[in-house]
């Protein structure tokens, strides 16, 4: 969605995890109608080639890239990294935008429990994984979408993965939070760099989330809502903000929500469980020194 809060971004290279549908696609869209050429991550290559077409078709920009890989494995989320530093010279900004809901407790091919590892620990590594590249292009954005319903979330360092007790909402809320302390601690850790990281609340959108595996009653709840949410299109407004506006540029460590900085939680401003889920993602993503 171009207005009066983004400018042209030709010359610029953005990659959106997530690109082949809802928010993602629309983020994508939207960034190469503003001249970006766009990256777009999803899980099926039919879809995301389809996805390709339509951005392609909508933008009237040729310079999309696909790239097909299933961030719920950590050896996914390093092929997928490896493929874009090989493909993609430079990189201006990163949406970290894949993320869902599952009502049951599912585990990914590394025994980790699905949200935690999609929604958090995935952006968490790819992001790690294509630092250099975003600090060689500097200015250069990390952008990651979270949720409203960080403010409802807690981060139970003695039940991450909900082996003890799961809930799909908890799991979601958690994941969320730790969106926005990831986005605090690596704006933190990134001062002094030209590389800013920001995270948002896109609004509640029309888009196919939660569909795998929803709660009962979900269905026909959305169903009732949905004439009221967002459009892709709108719901794409606050991460095309904040990938290429002029007037963020240099703003590091905020959430935006309806593309203005807003208040996160008052658990999400907590440095030390910030340092703490640092670490500890680190370990679950099987990152040290050595490896990055
Ligand atoms: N919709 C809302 O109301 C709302 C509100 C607040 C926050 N959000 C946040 O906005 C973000 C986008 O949500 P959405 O509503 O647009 O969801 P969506 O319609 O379900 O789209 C999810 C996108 O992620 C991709 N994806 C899902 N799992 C993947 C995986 N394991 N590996 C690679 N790609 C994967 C999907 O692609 P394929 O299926 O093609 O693989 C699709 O492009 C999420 O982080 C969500 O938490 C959404």
């Amino acid at each position: 969605m171009a207005d009066n809060t983004t400018g042209p971004i030709g010359g610029k290279t953005v990659l959106v995890t997530g690109g082949t549908g809802g928010i993602g696609k629309a983020t994508a869209t939207g960034l190469a109608a503003l001249g970006a050429r766009v990256g777009i991550v999803g899980r099926d290559t039919q879809r995301a080639r389809s996805a390709a077409a339509d951005i392609v078709r909508e933008s009237g920009n040729s310079s999309v890239d696909v790239f097909v890989a299933d961030l719920s494995a950590q050896a996914e989320v390093r092929r997928l990294a490896a493929e874009v530093l090989d493909r993609l010279r430079r990189l201006d900004a990163l949406v970290n935008n894949v993320g869902g809901f599952w009502a049951t407790r599912h585990t990914t091919a590394d025994g980790l429990e699905h949200t935690f590892a999609v929604n958090h620990l995935a952006p968490f590594l790819l992001t790690h994984l294509l630092l250099d590249r975003l600090t060689a292009s500097a200015p250069a954005r990390i952008v990651t979408v979270s949720s409203g319903a960080q403010a409802m979330g807690r981060i139970d360092f003695d039940d991450l993965q909900g082996e003890k007790k799961y809930s799909g909402q908890r799991a979601y809320n958690q994941s969320k939070l730790a969106n926005v302390l990831f986005t605090y601690e690596l704006a933190r850790r990134l001062e002094g760099t030209d590389v800013t990281a920001t995270v948002l609340h896109p609004g509640v959108t029309r888009t196919a989330f939660a569909a795998e595996d929803p709660t009962p009653g979900m269905k026909t709840l959305t169903a009732a809502v949905r004439p009221f949410m967002k459009t892709p299109a709108r719901g794409a407004a606050t991460p095309i903000f904040a990938a290429s506006s002029p007037y963020v540029e240099g703003v590091t460590g905020v959430y935006f929500a309806n593309r203005k900085a807003k208040k996160s939680s008052k658990r999400s401003y907590d440095r030390e469980a910030a340092a703490r889920l640092w670490t500890v993602s680190e370990q679950l993503a099987g990152l040290n020194a050595a490896k990055r």
